[in-house]
């Protein structure tokens, strides 16, 4: 089947395809070709309110639902995307820009949360506690938080929807989401398949357009009781402060400034792959990108000739195209940002040491490895979001746990060695929601997803997923003696 199938435009509100009240779309452009490939509801806050109207009344009965019955469902979500890998993974390549293998990669990795959390629906068990006097029986009930808003973005629009609508649905919540603009029509095709799947009208809505004015609808409204946001710490900062007015729970994924540490111990040639697949996925575009590159003085040759000899067989590209393994940035905009911190790394001192060939076009950068990079370049202090890398030397442990804690940010790290004790004292040192040890691709459903410091709170996948998406209840039921 063609991509074409799934392409969408308008918004799907409680159940119906519909347009913005006042008709306004807007496009959706492949960063490869350039080409628009559909056009899109331009929505804002009054389809926003007619959404969470939806979500409130389909979450009754949808919560009601025993938990076997809400399993089937999800489990039926995801046979269909499996069944529909090849044109949904052709849709977000279009879309999106990322080479077609890692999409097909990530319609897989969507739909393993989705059948993760259909399994986990039928495990939300309460307690029984012993009460401290006879007389009374103490109980803790899980229930579903209420309406959630999912707010995601562009550089996985399958699998960071994926990962936030499974476990809602599966603790009994209704959703609505706001996709980025850039990506939206990833998330119709799931919304779509969803209610193939059996999802009732109203417990999934999926709407673009007016960002801001959609953000400010959903953190105001005394209906939503949850918001779930993946994003830049600068935008999570801001709807953390708007969601305060009306004090709802809150699971935020934010950026990242993961450092990369290889030790004079390690497996090298490991070490490159891992790196290889850390920086280069997605065209650095993830928030778990390798952005710090800390190589020990005894390996630092040896480890950035072979990295250069690896990143010089990467094909830049149209992610359509066989053997491209690094597509488009998102945009124009992305590749200025990118294009400024390479320019303030060498203007303070960073040397090139391998820029290779990009395909033409106006999103791509060519894959970059620097070294000789400090802590005063902004490639060491933000977040990249593209397929330069870093370098930089150091000397002792405790010089790289140093450096690597040196920030705000504290999603995932990486550290390559053979030495188990230093495995763990560094595993234990890092300020870090994640650690990769000798592994560059850490994330799946059934791990905990999330960091500390500024990149944010709550954790996706896991058996600790549906902990955000349930409140606690305690029930004190007395007169229980004779
Ligand atoms: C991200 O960039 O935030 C997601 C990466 C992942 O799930 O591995």
């Amino acid at each position: 089947m063609a991509y074409e199938h799934f392409l969408r435009g308008g918004a799907f509100i409680g159940g119906q395809w519909s347009q913005a009240e006042d008709r306004t779309e807007f496009p959706v452009v492949n960063p490869a070709t350039g080409e628009e490939i559909a056009r899109v509801a331009n929505c804002g806050r009054q389809e926003t309110a007619q959404a969470i109207g939806a979500a409130v009344r389909a979450q009754r009965e949808w919560s009601a639902l025993p938990a076997k019955k809400r399993a089937g469902v999800l489990r039926a979500w995801h046979d269909l995307l499996i069944a529909n890998q090849e044109p949904l993974a052709r849709l977000l390549t279009a879309e999106q820009g990322k080479p077609l293998a890692e999409a097909r990669g990530e319609i897989a990795y969507g739909a393993s949360y989705i059948e993760w959390f259909a399994e986990e629906a039928k495990r939300i068990n309460g307690d029984v506690i012993p009460a401290p006097s006879g007389d009374k029986r103490a109980i803790c009930l899980k229930q579903p938080v209420g309406v959630v808003a999912c707010i995601t973005p562009w550089n996985f629009p399958n699998a960071m929807l994926a990962r936030k609508i499974a476990p809602a649905l599966a603790a009994g919540c209704a959703v609505v989401c706001k996709p980025a603009n850039e990506t939206p029509l990833s998330a119709f095709a799931l919304a779509a398949l969803a209610e193939d799947a059996g999802v009732p009208a109203g417990v999934i809505s999926v709407l673009c357009g007016r960002t801001e004015e959609i953000g400010r609808e959903l953190t105001s409204s005394k209906s939503v009781r949850k918001l779930t946001f993946t994003g830049s710490t600068a935008v999570g900062k801001k709807l953390m402060s708007d969601c305060a007015g009306s004090v709802k729970r809150m699971s935020m994924e934010l950026g990242g400034n993961a450092p990369f540490i290889v030790f004079d111990d390690a497996d090298i040639d490991a070490a490159v792959t891992g790196l290889m697949a850390s920086k280069f996925r997605n065209a650095g575009q993830t928030c778990v990108c390798a952005n710090r590159i800390l190589v020990q003085d005894g390996v630092y040759d040896e480890f950035s000739s072979k990295l250069v000899r690896a990143v010089q067989n990467l094909k830049v590209g149209d992610g359509m195209e066989d053997g491209v393994g690094v597509g488009p940035l998102i945009s124009e905009k992305a590749v200025e940002k990118v294009s400024g911190l390479i320019e303030d790394a060498c203007e303070k001192g960073a040397k090139v040491l391998y820029a290779g060939a990009s395909a033409s076009g106006p999103c791509f950068v060519n894959p970059t490895v620097l070294e000789d990079v400090s802590a005063d370049m902004r490639v060491f202090t933000d977040e990249i979001f593209g397929p330069v890398a870093p370098l930089a030397r150091f000397a002792t442990e405790d010089e790289a746990i140093r450096i690597a804690n040196d920030t705000d940010y504290g999603l995932a790290s990486y550290v390559y060695t053979r030495d188990m004790a230093r495995i763990w004292r560094i595993g234990e040192s890092l300020e870090y929601g994640m650690v990769g040890v000798n592994e560059g691709i850490i994330s799946n459903e059934a791990a905990p997803f999330g960091g500390v410091k500024e990149s944010g709170f709550g954790r996706e996948g896991s058996k600790y997923g549906l902990d955000d998406y349930l409140e606690l209840k305690y029930m004190c039921i007395g007169g229980i003696d004779k």
